[in-house]
Protein backbone atom coordinates (compact mmCIF):
# COMPACT_ATOMS: atom_id res chain seq x y z
CA UNK A 1 0.00 0.00 0.00
CA UNK A 2 2.35 2.72 -1.39
CA UNK A 3 0.58 6.29 -0.16
CA UNK A 4 1.99 9.72 0.50
CA UNK A 5 1.00 10.10 4.09
CA UNK A 6 -0.33 6.89 6.81
CA UNK A 7 -1.52 8.07 10.30
CA UNK A 8 -1.01 6.14 12.62
CA UNK A 9 -4.13 6.59 15.58
CA UNK A 10 -7.44 7.82 14.37
CA UNK A 11 -8.43 9.71 17.62
CA UNK A 12 -9.00 13.00 18.26
CA UNK A 13 -5.64 14.73 17.32
CA UNK A 14 -5.16 12.16 14.57
CA UNK A 15 -8.66 13.01 13.01
CA UNK A 16 -7.79 16.95 13.89
CA UNK A 17 -4.67 17.17 11.70
CA UNK A 18 -6.21 14.91 8.50
CA UNK A 19 -9.07 16.52 8.15
CA UNK A 20 -7.13 19.59 7.70
CA UNK A 21 -4.63 18.28 5.68
CA UNK A 22 -7.16 16.91 3.14
CA UNK A 23 -9.57 20.19 3.83
CA UNK A 24 -6.45 22.02 2.82
CA UNK A 25 -5.72 20.29 -0.45
CA UNK A 26 -2.33 19.20 0.94
CA UNK A 27 -2.31 15.74 -0.17
CA UNK A 28 -5.05 13.90 -1.92
CA UNK A 29 -7.31 11.43 0.15
CA UNK A 30 -6.42 8.82 -2.48
CA UNK A 31 -2.54 9.20 -1.38
CA UNK A 32 -3.99 8.95 2.76
CA UNK A 33 -4.31 5.68 4.44
CA UNK A 34 -5.52 5.83 8.14
CA UNK A 35 -4.67 2.83 10.38
CA UNK A 36 -6.13 2.51 14.10
CA UNK A 37 -6.44 -0.71 16.46
CA UNK A 38 -10.25 -0.22 16.27
CA UNK A 39 -12.01 -1.19 13.19
CA UNK A 40 -14.64 1.48 13.60
CA UNK A 41 -12.38 4.73 14.03
CA UNK A 42 -10.00 3.95 10.93
CA UNK A 43 -13.43 2.97 8.83
CA UNK A 44 -15.34 6.19 9.94
CA UNK A 45 -12.17 8.15 9.40
CA UNK A 46 -11.23 6.71 6.55
CA UNK A 47 -15.22 7.13 4.91
CA UNK A 48 -15.18 10.98 6.08
CA UNK A 49 -11.51 11.59 4.12
CA UNK A 50 -12.33 9.04 1.04
CA UNK A 51 -9.11 7.51 1.82
CA UNK A 52 -8.15 4.30 2.31
CA UNK A 53 -8.04 2.52 5.56
CA UNK A 54 -6.65 -0.31 7.90
CA UNK A 55 -6.03 -1.77 11.23
CA UNK A 56 -2.65 -3.27 9.81
CA UNK A 57 0.05 -0.49 10.95
CA UNK A 58 2.41 -2.57 9.11
CA UNK A 59 0.60 -2.38 5.93
CA UNK A 60 -0.31 1.29 6.53
CA UNK A 61 3.53 2.83 6.98
CA UNK A 62 5.05 0.47 4.25
CA UNK A 63 6.54 2.68 1.76
CA UNK A 64 4.29 5.77 2.94
CA UNK A 65 6.61 8.79 2.46
CA UNK A 66 5.68 10.84 5.72
CA UNK A 67 3.81 8.27 8.81
CA UNK A 68 2.26 10.18 11.29
CA UNK A 69 2.26 8.55 14.85
CA UNK A 70 -1.21 9.80 17.05
CA UNK A 71 -1.17 6.93 19.76
CA UNK A 72 -1.52 7.94 23.43
CA UNK A 73 1.80 8.21 24.73
CA UNK A 74 1.77 4.99 27.03
CA UNK A 75 1.55 2.88 23.83
CA UNK A 76 4.36 4.04 21.75
CA UNK A 77 6.70 1.99 22.33
CA UNK A 78 4.68 -1.07 21.41
CA UNK A 79 3.03 0.72 18.55
CA UNK A 80 6.45 1.81 16.77
CA UNK A 81 8.09 -1.41 17.27
CA UNK A 82 5.46 -3.25 15.91
CA UNK A 83 5.95 -1.32 12.33
CA UNK A 84 9.79 0.25 12.68
CA UNK A 85 10.80 -1.91 10.62
CA UNK A 86 8.40 -1.61 7.50
CA UNK A 87 8.81 2.35 7.36
CA UNK A 88 11.07 3.04 4.31
CA UNK A 89 14.34 4.49 5.08
CA UNK A 90 13.58 7.79 3.86
CA UNK A 91 10.11 8.29 5.13
CA UNK A 92 9.84 11.38 7.78
CA UNK A 93 7.93 9.89 10.82
CA UNK A 94 6.52 12.53 12.62
CA UNK A 95 5.02 11.78 16.67
CA UNK A 96 2.88 14.26 18.77
CA UNK A 97 3.03 12.13 21.38
CA UNK A 98 3.09 14.41 24.55
CA UNK A 99 6.56 13.65 26.63
CA UNK A 100 7.57 11.41 24.18
CA UNK A 101 11.64 12.70 23.05
CA UNK A 102 13.78 12.49 19.82
CA UNK A 103 16.23 9.95 21.38
CA UNK A 104 13.21 7.99 22.90
CA UNK A 105 12.04 7.68 19.23
CA UNK A 106 15.38 7.54 17.70
CA UNK A 107 16.04 4.74 19.98
CA UNK A 108 12.40 2.83 18.80
CA UNK A 109 13.17 3.67 15.01
CA UNK A 110 16.64 4.17 14.61
CA UNK A 111 19.51 7.08 14.57
CA UNK A 112 19.60 7.17 10.68
CA UNK A 113 15.65 8.38 10.53
CA UNK A 114 14.37 11.78 10.05
CA UNK A 115 12.04 12.32 12.63
CA UNK A 116 10.22 15.32 13.46
CA UNK A 117 8.62 15.87 17.16
CA UNK A 118 5.31 17.75 17.52
CA UNK A 119 3.37 19.02 20.20
CA UNK A 120 -0.05 20.48 18.85
CA UNK A 121 -3.12 21.56 20.99
CA UNK A 122 -6.72 20.73 20.90
CA UNK A 123 -8.05 23.33 19.21
CA UNK A 124 -6.52 21.83 16.18
CA UNK A 125 -10.01 20.45 16.13
CA UNK A 126 -11.32 23.44 14.95
CA UNK A 127 -8.74 24.58 12.42
CA UNK A 128 -6.96 26.84 15.13
CA UNK A 129 -4.54 24.57 16.56
CA UNK A 130 -0.94 25.86 17.66
CA UNK A 131 1.87 23.07 17.19
CA UNK A 132 5.38 23.28 18.11
CA UNK A 133 8.03 21.54 15.06
CA UNK A 134 11.08 19.76 16.61
CA UNK A 135 13.12 17.82 13.83
CA UNK A 136 16.02 15.76 14.29
CA UNK A 137 20.00 16.04 12.24
CA UNK A 138 18.60 14.55 9.84
CA UNK A 139 15.76 16.10 8.40
CA UNK A 140 16.38 18.62 5.88
CA UNK A 141 15.37 22.35 5.74
CA UNK A 142 12.85 21.57 2.54
CA UNK A 143 11.68 18.82 4.69
CA UNK A 144 10.51 20.37 7.87
CA UNK A 145 9.36 23.11 5.85
CA UNK A 146 6.79 20.44 4.60
CA UNK A 147 5.58 19.11 7.62
CA UNK A 148 5.45 22.67 8.90
CA UNK A 149 3.10 23.27 5.75
CA UNK A 150 0.84 20.36 6.83
CA UNK A 151 0.32 21.67 10.80
CA UNK A 152 -0.29 25.43 8.87
CA UNK A 153 -3.57 23.84 7.33
CA UNK A 154 -5.48 23.14 10.68
CA UNK A 155 -3.68 26.56 12.84
CA UNK A 156 -0.13 27.87 13.34
CA UNK A 157 3.18 26.23 13.39
CA UNK A 158 6.76 27.30 14.45
CA UNK A 159 10.43 25.31 14.42
CA UNK A 160 11.39 25.44 18.03
CA UNK A 161 14.84 23.68 19.42
CA UNK A 162 13.78 20.77 21.97
CA UNK A 163 14.37 21.89 24.91
CA UNK A 164 11.95 24.59 24.55
CA UNK A 165 8.86 22.21 24.46
CA UNK A 166 8.24 22.74 27.86
CA UNK A 167 8.00 26.26 27.29
CA UNK A 168 5.41 25.43 24.80
CA UNK A 169 3.88 23.10 26.76
CA UNK A 170 2.88 25.83 29.52
CA UNK A 171 1.76 28.70 26.57
CA UNK A 172 -0.45 26.17 24.32
CA UNK A 173 -0.01 22.65 24.95
CA UNK A 174 -2.16 23.33 28.13
CA UNK A 175 -3.02 26.60 28.40
CA UNK A 176 -6.45 25.67 27.00
CA UNK A 177 -7.55 24.12 30.51
CA UNK A 178 -6.55 27.92 31.77
CA UNK A 179 -7.87 29.89 29.09
CA UNK A 180 -11.42 27.84 29.99
CA UNK A 181 -10.97 28.66 33.91
CA UNK A 182 -10.47 32.15 33.03
CA UNK A 183 -14.02 32.47 30.82
CA UNK A 184 -15.62 30.38 33.38
CA UNK A 185 -14.66 33.35 35.85
CA UNK A 186 -15.77 36.04 33.12
CA UNK A 187 -19.47 34.05 32.62
CA UNK A 188 -19.73 33.59 36.18
CA UNK A 189 -19.36 37.37 36.49
CA UNK A 190 -21.51 37.95 33.84
CA UNK A 191 -24.60 36.23 35.73
CA UNK A 192 -24.09 37.56 38.86
CA UNK A 193 -24.52 40.87 37.38
CA UNK A 194 -27.77 38.91 36.06
CA UNK A 195 -27.11 37.47 32.55
CA UNK A 196 -28.87 33.96 31.78
CA UNK A 197 -25.67 31.39 32.03
CA UNK A 198 -25.93 30.48 27.84
CA UNK A 199 -25.54 34.43 26.95
CA UNK A 200 -23.03 34.74 29.91
CA UNK A 201 -20.61 31.93 28.21
CA UNK A 202 -21.08 33.06 24.38
CA UNK A 203 -19.84 36.77 25.69
CA UNK A 204 -17.18 35.62 27.29
CA UNK A 205 -15.83 33.42 24.61
CA UNK A 206 -16.30 35.43 21.85
CA UNK A 207 -14.67 38.44 24.05
CA UNK A 208 -11.44 36.12 24.46
CA UNK A 209 -11.85 34.49 20.56
CA UNK A 210 -11.48 38.26 19.42
CA UNK A 211 -9.25 39.99 21.40
CA UNK A 212 -7.14 36.96 20.88
CA UNK A 213 -7.60 37.62 16.90
CA UNK A 214 -6.63 41.20 16.84
CA UNK A 215 -3.43 40.77 18.56
CA UNK A 216 -2.54 37.92 15.73
CA UNK A 217 -3.93 39.90 13.05
CA UNK A 218 -2.46 43.48 13.71
CA UNK A 219 0.60 42.38 15.81
CA UNK A 220 -0.54 44.64 18.51
CA UNK A 221 1.16 44.43 21.68
CA UNK A 222 -0.61 42.96 24.27
CA UNK A 223 -0.08 45.74 26.65
CA UNK A 224 -1.27 48.41 23.39
CA UNK A 225 -4.38 47.06 23.68
CA UNK A 226 -5.10 46.96 27.25
CA UNK A 227 -4.08 50.79 27.12
CA UNK A 228 -6.38 51.35 24.10
CA UNK A 229 -9.33 50.12 25.77
CA UNK A 230 -8.54 51.39 29.63
CA UNK A 231 -9.85 54.85 29.73
CA UNK A 232 -9.32 57.35 32.43
CA UNK A 233 -11.41 56.36 35.70
CA UNK A 234 -13.24 54.04 33.11
CA UNK A 235 -14.49 50.98 34.06
CA UNK A 236 -11.74 48.62 32.07
CA UNK A 237 -8.92 49.93 34.68
CA UNK A 238 -11.00 49.39 37.46
CA UNK A 239 -11.28 45.69 36.28
CA UNK A 240 -7.28 45.69 35.81
CA UNK A 241 -6.26 47.08 39.13
CA UNK A 242 -8.26 44.45 40.78
CA UNK A 243 -6.75 41.46 38.84
CA UNK A 244 -3.12 43.18 40.00
CA UNK A 245 -4.42 43.34 43.64
CA UNK A 246 -5.79 39.70 42.83
CA UNK A 247 -2.15 38.58 41.60
CA UNK A 248 -3.14 37.58 38.46
CA UNK A 249 -0.19 37.91 36.75
CA UNK A 250 2.08 35.70 38.82
CA UNK A 251 -1.02 33.38 39.23
CA UNK A 252 -0.67 32.36 35.72
CA UNK A 253 2.99 32.41 35.35
CA UNK A 254 3.13 30.24 38.43
CA UNK A 255 0.45 28.10 36.66
CA UNK A 256 1.92 27.77 33.09
CA UNK A 257 5.06 26.83 34.67
CA UNK A 258 3.94 24.27 37.03
CA UNK A 259 2.92 22.89 33.56
CA UNK A 260 6.39 22.91 32.33
CA UNK A 261 7.86 21.39 35.38
CA UNK A 262 5.42 18.52 34.92
CA UNK A 263 5.88 18.40 31.36
CA UNK A 264 9.93 18.13 32.46
CA UNK A 265 9.33 15.43 35.19
CA UNK A 266 7.27 12.92 33.04
N1 LIG B 1 -5.57 15.70 22.80
C1 LIG B 1 -4.72 16.73 22.91
O1 LIG B 1 -5.06 17.87 23.26
C2 LIG B 1 -3.26 16.51 22.56
C3 LIG B 1 -2.40 17.62 22.49
C4 LIG B 1 -1.07 17.41 22.15
C5 LIG B 1 -0.61 16.12 21.89
N2 LIG B 1 -1.45 15.07 21.99
C6 LIG B 1 -0.94 13.73 21.73
O2 LIG B 1 -1.67 13.18 20.67
C7 LIG B 1 -1.67 11.75 20.80
C8 LIG B 1 -3.07 11.26 20.55
O3 LIG B 1 -3.94 11.85 21.51
P1 LIG B 1 -5.51 11.77 21.31
O4 LIG B 1 -6.09 12.70 22.32
O5 LIG B 1 -5.84 11.93 19.87
O6 LIG B 1 -5.76 10.25 21.76
P2 LIG B 1 -6.95 9.28 21.32
O7 LIG B 1 -8.16 10.06 20.97
O8 LIG B 1 -7.04 8.21 22.37
O9 LIG B 1 -6.41 8.63 19.96
C9 LIG B 1 -5.46 7.59 19.92
C10 LIG B 1 -5.97 6.57 18.92
O10 LIG B 1 -4.95 5.57 18.73
C11 LIG B 1 -5.60 4.31 18.71
N3 LIG B 1 -4.65 3.22 18.99
C12 LIG B 1 -4.34 2.64 20.18
N4 LIG B 1 -3.45 1.65 19.98
C13 LIG B 1 -3.20 1.61 18.64
C14 LIG B 1 -2.39 0.78 17.81
N5 LIG B 1 -1.67 -0.22 18.33
N6 LIG B 1 -2.38 1.01 16.49
C15 LIG B 1 -3.12 1.99 15.94
N7 LIG B 1 -3.92 2.80 16.67
C16 LIG B 1 -3.97 2.61 18.00
C17 LIG B 1 -6.68 4.45 19.76
O11 LIG B 1 -7.64 3.42 19.64
P3 LIG B 1 -8.49 3.01 20.99
O12 LIG B 1 -9.26 4.24 21.36
O13 LIG B 1 -9.32 1.88 20.55
O14 LIG B 1 -7.45 2.65 22.02
C18 LIG B 1 -7.23 5.84 19.40
O15 LIG B 1 -8.18 5.77 18.35
C19 LIG B 1 -1.13 11.44 22.20
O16 LIG B 1 0.16 10.91 22.11
C20 LIG B 1 -1.12 12.77 22.90
O17 LIG B 1 -0.03 12.87 23.81
C21 LIG B 1 -2.77 15.24 22.30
Amino acid sequence: MAKEFALIGCGNMGTAIAKGIVAAGLIAPFDIVVSDVNEASQQRLAAELGCSGTCDNVDAVRDAHIVLIAVKPQYLDSVVRGFADAVAPDALVVSIAAGVTLERLEGLLGKTRKIVRVMPNLPAMVLAGMSSLTPNANVAADEIAHVRELFESFGRAEIVPEHLIDAVIAASGSSPAYVCVFIEALADAAVAEGMPRAQAYTFAEQAVLGTAKYLLETGTHPAVLKDMVSSPAGTTIEAVAALEAGGMRAAVIDAARAAAARNRAM
